[in-house]
């Protein structure tokens, strides 16, 4: 199989034998933007965003795709997102306040994190935010304090955490009983009569987001009858009406040849069937259903370009081939032994024959972008694209090293613009104070 499934999906070689991604050559972008370069390719990502509203929409009417702004987000996307018609799920001040300057309807942003401060949550009643999804008694109490003061009553959702073991790195799971998201099932009966019983908000359902890069249906159905029990329980103990249920994000990518992520319309089927049959058991008015994909939605979109340095070997152990980027603008495989694939886009014709492994610049010996991959032969100048780039790269970004962090382009039909420009050494001290 190519390496090029692993691209965005309008990946192709020319015949000088380079990388082009939404018509434009990789090289060239290399050379008129500089590296390293986050390349986001259009048409991909609105191909995703219609795949993910229509396979969800045609299965269950009532659904709605809100696009996780932490995987990555900036003014262009989120006016992108807006022209997709998805909404958001913002986790904090910043977040919320990118996509509000894109002018982003504010009602179709939900607003999840688990330790919101009291001014985070002031300005998300201040900005109008769809829902204020709801993790904990402290944010409950504080919620209902600050809500008291207003004329509209905020819409929230209960966050609860399943319990469920989603089969990911242990650093993504995120709605296991060990866990600092949601409320646990046990104090699940306590927080909802405590929101009920709050005249001053409005509980329009539940919501659960169980990890990332989830790549099995069975967590999923598992929480979704879980949550679907309690909700029945709550009907009939307090009265309660889930007219919404958010099922959070987690839907895997595929990053390297041997990990094949399964299609969009399959993960429709496993949870819109789980969801109907369940209603339709316990007797619930089936309620309207969100979903937060983030890292599906810009992974393969998104593709990292860096230019080869220095080319170091080490007879008989190893050839280090040194790029000019790293764990600043790409932290997960250090983070998590994430790993991608690489290719040289400017030699995307020649044999691939030396096994080398590319280290980022960054002054950690764990900056290893990819251990022991096999490309062509390399020399300081050429310029590799890594895959899957999209999500979870640029938003986990730091300036390690007083590094600048990384330009962005949005690439279609042969033409590219730059939707971030990189940073100079003038940002570096914009914040000092002497
Ligand atoms: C509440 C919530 N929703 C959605 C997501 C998006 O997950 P993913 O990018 O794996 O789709 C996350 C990520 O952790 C999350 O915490």
């Amino acid at each position: 199989m190519s390496k090029l499934v692993l691209f965005p999906s309008t990946a192709e070689v020319n015949n000088k034998g380079h990388l082009l991604i939404g018509g434009c050559d990789t090289v060239e972008l290399a050379a008129e933007f500089g590296t390293p370069l986050y390349v986001f390719d259009e048409l991909g990502i609105r191909r995703r965003c219609a795949e993910f509203k229509q396979e969800f929409s045609q299965r269950y009417t009532d659904s709605a795709v809100f696009y996780s702004a932490k995987a990555f987000i900036n003014k262009a996307l989120a006016q992108l997102f807006n022209e997709e018609g998805l909404g958001l799920d913002v986790v904090s001040a910043g977040e919320m306040s990118i996509v509000r300057s894109a002018g982003f309807p504010m009602d179709r942003v939900y607003f999840p994190g688990n330790n919101k401060s009291a001014e985070e949550l002031k300005l998300a009643l201040e900005w109008g935010v769809g829902r204020i999804v709801v993790d904990n008694f402290h944010e409950l109490e504080l919620l209902g304090e600050l809500a008291r003061e207003q004329s509209n009553k905020p819409d929230i959702l209960l966050r609860l955490s399943p319990g469920v073991d989603p089969h990911t790195h242990r650093y993504i799971i995120t709605g296991n009983l060990d866990s600092k998201f949601g409320v646990p099932m046990v104090h699940g009966e306590k927080a909802l009569a405590t929101a009920l019983a709050m005249p001053q908000l409005k509980l329009r359902g539940l919501h659960f987001h169980i990890g990332s890069q989830i790549a099995e249906f069975e967590p999923y159905q598992q929480a979704i009858d879980i949550i679907l029990g309690f909700a029945a329980e709550m009907k009939q103990k307090h009265g309660f009406e889930m007219e919404e249920l958010s099922i959070g994000g987690g839907f895997a990518v595929q990053y390297t040849l041997d990990s094949p992520a399964p299609p969009v319309a399959d993960y429709a089927e496993a949870m819109t069937s789980s969801l109907i049959k369940g209603c339709q058991r316990l007797g619930l008015a089936q309620p309207r259903l969100i979903i937060e994909p983030g890292r599906s939605v810009l992974g393969q979109s998104g593709v990292a370009l860096y230019t080869v340095g220095v080319v170091k070997d080490i007879p008989g152990v190893r050839r280090y081939v040194s790029v000019d980027g790293g764990m600043g603008d790409n932290i997960r495989p250090a983070l998590y032994g994430a790993e991608h694939e690489v290719v040289v886009v400017n030699k995307m014709r020649e044999r691939e024959t030396d096994k080398v492994t590319v280290a980022g610049k960054f002054c950690e010996s764990g900056d290893i972008i990819i251990k022991d991959i096999v490309l062509p032969p390399l020399a300081a100048g050429d310029i590799l694209a890594v895959a899957d780039c999209g999500a979870y790269c640029l938003s986990l970004a730091s300036n390690y090293n007083a590094s600048l962090k990384p330009a962005v382009v949005m690439v279609k039909e042969g033409k590219a613009r730059l939707i971030r420009r990189r940073e100079t050494l003038d940002d570096l001290t914009r914040c000092d104070l002497v």
